[in-house]
């Protein structure tokens, strides 16, 4: 009598999860997509985690050549055939770059498509796709991450939004545009209710927003980031910015004092970045109207791959120190894990989204 109840209650289970099965498949999947000057990340729900994976936003072309074509191939170097030429586009272009002692080129650059690059669409596009394929029902939610718009290049954001738009719905998604800021707000300050400050420090950028309640009220970028430091040190220290890239992010640790005139000159920048970012922060928080009047203090949460390093985050409450903000701050912390916040984030609007 036991075993048949037990049994009929296992039947019932089955059916249950077939049927969760069914209506999955039914409404499909969200997506969360971060596309970034630096790196591509997606996060999508699998059963009960989110699961994540990313290339870096990058490319070389180099002259075709059967040869080269089958070392790339025997070696796992993501590329494809364009007229005369290979292009290498992925996380293998660094490794590329660093053996060759070549410059990596970029889709994107300060956050938004490059212009100066004919191929960056194309480029972009196969990225992409090695990570996010069809959507498997049409009108499947994608939310993909936008930075806030930057003084004098309002229309180069409505461009680069646009054709990202266009080209994730020609996947057959729904698409929708999440700010970077507030997408670090909906990856780590759930338990505030997503109220606070959302910081993203990437490649091209610093992103940084404030909400109460998931709605923003204060959103700005600055067109500088972990690039800009790269390319600075650079040409200082008369190095490749992406040699300095690799030291940066090996080596950098910003709560000793520097040992090299490489570290000097990374203390430097990072420096300037942190003062400049809360100077603007500052600011853009005294001029904002409609700021709603918080019943308590203001959580600041810091993301992206320019706040790793160790110290960041005090270097950040310094400068803070120096550019006391409107309103009153209750914690400055690290985002879980920096470098895919913006895209769970994005999974998490995408989620709401349906
Ligand atoms: N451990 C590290 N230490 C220092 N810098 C790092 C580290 N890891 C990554 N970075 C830097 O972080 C930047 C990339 O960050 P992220 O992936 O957040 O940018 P992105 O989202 O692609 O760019 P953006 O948001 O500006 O468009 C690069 O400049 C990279 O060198
Ligand atoms: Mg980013």
């Amino acid at each position: 009598m036991v075993d048949e109840r037990k049994d009929h209650l296992w039947k019932v289970a089955q059916e249950v999860e077939e049927r969760i099965d069914e209506l999955d498949k039914s409404v499909g999947h969200p997506i969360g997509i971060d596309v970034g000057t630096s790196k591509v990340v997606a996060a999508q729900k699998r059963a009960k985690a989110i699961e994540t994976a990313w290339q870096l936003n990058a490319f070389i072309p180099v002259p075709y050549s059967r040869f080269t074509e089958t070392i790339l191939g025997q070696n796992e170097i993501s590329y494809f055939r364009e007229g005369e030429q290979l292009v290498i586009y992925g996380t293998a272009t660094e490794r590329f770059a660093n053996m060759f002692n070549a410059e990596c080129r970029r889709p994107m650059s300060d956050g938004l498509l490059n212009p100066k690059e004919t191929a960056a669409m194309a480029v972009l596009e196969t990225i992409i796709q090695s990570m996010v394929s069809k959507a498997r029902v049409q009108g499947e939610v994608l939310a993909f991450s936008v930075p806030a718009a930057s003084e004098g290049r309002e229309a180069q954001l409505i461009y680069h939004e646009a054709t990202l738009r266009s080209y994730f719905e020609g996947l057959g998604y729904k698409a929708v545009a999440v700010n970077e800021g507030l997408a670090v707000i909906f990856s780590e300050l759930e338990n505030n209710n997503f109220t606070g400050i959302g910081v993203s420090c990437g490649g091209g950028m610093c992103n940084a927003t404030l909400a109460y309640l998931s709605i923003p009220s204060m959103m700005f970028s600055i067109a500088r980031g972990g690039d800009h430091i790269d390319r600075a040190v650079g040409t200082v220290v008369n190095e490749h910015a992406t040699r300095i890239k690799v030291i940066k992010e090996e080596t950098l640790d910003l709560s000793r004092a520097p040992k090299d005139k490489i570290e000097k000159a990374l203390h430097i920048y990072y420096e300037e970045l942190t003062e400049s970012l809360v100077a603007t922060l500052r600011r853009a928080i005294s001029a904002a109207d409609k700021l709603p009047r918080a019943d308590r203090p203001l959580p600041i949460v810091l993301s992206g791959g320019t706040a790793r390093p160790r110290g960041f985050r005090e270097m950040f409450e310094r400068a803070l120190k120096r550019h006391p903000l409107p309103v009153e701050i209750s914690e400055i912390r690290m985002a879980q894990d920096p470098l895919v916040a913006t895209a769970k984030g994005a999974l998490i609007a995408a989620m709401y989204e349906k």
